[in-house]
């Protein structure tokens, strides 16, 4: 186990999983994005199944190309049943090797996923979850293995007050042009790349919308929302709330969000797409501040800011799941509540943050 995630938390999520971990056994799994936040923990879960539960070991192969990995899970290779191949998934992949590499799921969890690094790099984060997307499809296609796409909240853009909580069903409210676009538009791109694949080619995809997921293992230099404040909340400083800080989100702690991927991953209703999230609270930035004074127990001083320059302004005023069809079709239900999961995650950023990112 490395030290950049919680034991406790794995061994949450392997519980919750139940009987559902049984379709993992003995099948190859390819991972893309396996060096990421998700990713990691997909890596220690898969793990921790071989060591405890499954009958025969599943075998887990992990691409990335490391444009926005750290260190965290360099180790990753030396696990056992773990391979990892550094790879940009924009270029075709040949693969099965062999007879006895035959992949069973894809788990296409590539992308560029923080704001501050789409504003950075918009054409990567463009050609990852289009031309990334279509590799990966053509590879599930040739080893008739079941596909998951991480899509994003995001596709939802800006949704009308009266699509809030917000069901699959929506179509979106979306900008083709703007500095959130890239992201937006080509994980849209990339939902549609999976429909064709199902309606036409008739290859079992699902798509997951996570919305807001965090905890341990979040790198320092993610710069999302929680790692952001975590950061300067380890280093002493003033929090800075960006836009009017009224804008809302709701956040879900990570062992919740992976018993719902893998969920979807192992049990979907092929060609569906989950909202993957907590529902509750739905809080604006200012109250997610006063949520950390709960769980930090003192004062903490933030600045309401305009958006800096590295950060993409143009934000969506409200995100919220309705998990209903989650709820129904795979058993979903997030279990930890907010307040918890900030204290959690901030135990063990102070332990392990500079606070100087
Ligand atoms: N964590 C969330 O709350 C959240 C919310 C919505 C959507 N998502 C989506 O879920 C997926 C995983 O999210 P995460 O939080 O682990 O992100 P992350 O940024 O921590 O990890 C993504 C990984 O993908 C790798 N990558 C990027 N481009 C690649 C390429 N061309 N080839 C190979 N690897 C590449 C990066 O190096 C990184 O290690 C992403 O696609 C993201 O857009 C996550």
């Amino acid at each position: 186990m490395t030290e950049f995630l919680l034991k406790t938390d794995i061994q949450e999520i392997a519980a919750a999983l139940g009987d559902k971990a049984s379709a993992f056994a003995g099948k190859t799994i390819m991972l893309t994005g396996g060096r990421g936040f998700l990713g990691r923990y997909f890596t220690e879960v898969f793990a921790h199944l071989n060591a405890t539960v499954l009958d025969e070991p599943c075998k887990l192969v992990v691409l990335d190309n490391l444009i926005t990995a750290g260190e965290a899970g360099a180790t990753v290779g030396q696990i056992e049943n773990v391979t990892f191949i550094k790879h940009d998934v924009i270029q075709p992949l040949d693969w099965p090797r062999d007879k006895n590499d035959k992949i069973d799921f894809i788990i296409h969890a590539a992308g560029i996923a923080s704001p501050f690094y789409y504003r950075k790099y918009p054409l990567e984060t463009l050609d990852v979850a289009i031309i990334g997307t279509k590799n990966m499809l053509a590879l599930a296609q040739k080893n008739q293995a079941r596909f998951t796409f991480f899509s994003s909240s995001e596709i939802y853009g800006d949704p009308d007050a009266k699509h809030v909580p917000t069901p699959e069903s929506y179509r979106g409210n979306v900008a083709a042009q703007g500095p959130r676009a890239c992201y937006d538009e080509s994980k849209r791109v990339g939902e549609t790349l999976c429909y064709i694949f199902h309606e036409n080619h008739g290859l079992a995809t699902n798509t997951i919308r996570p919305f807001n997921v965090f905890g341990p293992g979040m790198q320092e230099t993610d710069y999302r929302v929680m790692p952001n404040f975590a950061n300067r909340i380890k280093g002493g400083r003033p929090l800075n709330v960006y836009g009017s800080g009224g804008q809302t989100r709701t956040f879900c702690y990570i062992t919740d969000a992976i018993n719902g991927f893998l969920r979807v991953i192992a049990t979907g209703v092929p060609g569906e797409a989950y909202n993957i999230g907590n529902p509750k609270p739905e809080i604006s930035m200012v109250e997610l501040v006063q949520s950390m004074e709960t769980a930090t127990g003192g004062k903490l001083n933030y600045n309401i800011i305009e958006y800096p320059d590295s950060y993409p302004a143009d934000e969506p005023l409200r995100r919220c799941p309705d998990i209903t069809k989650a709820r129904h079709q795979i058993g979903f239900q997030p279990t930890v509540k907010l307040d918890d999961g900030i204290k959690r995650f901030l135990d063990w950023t102070d332990k392990t943050y500079t606070g100087d990112a």
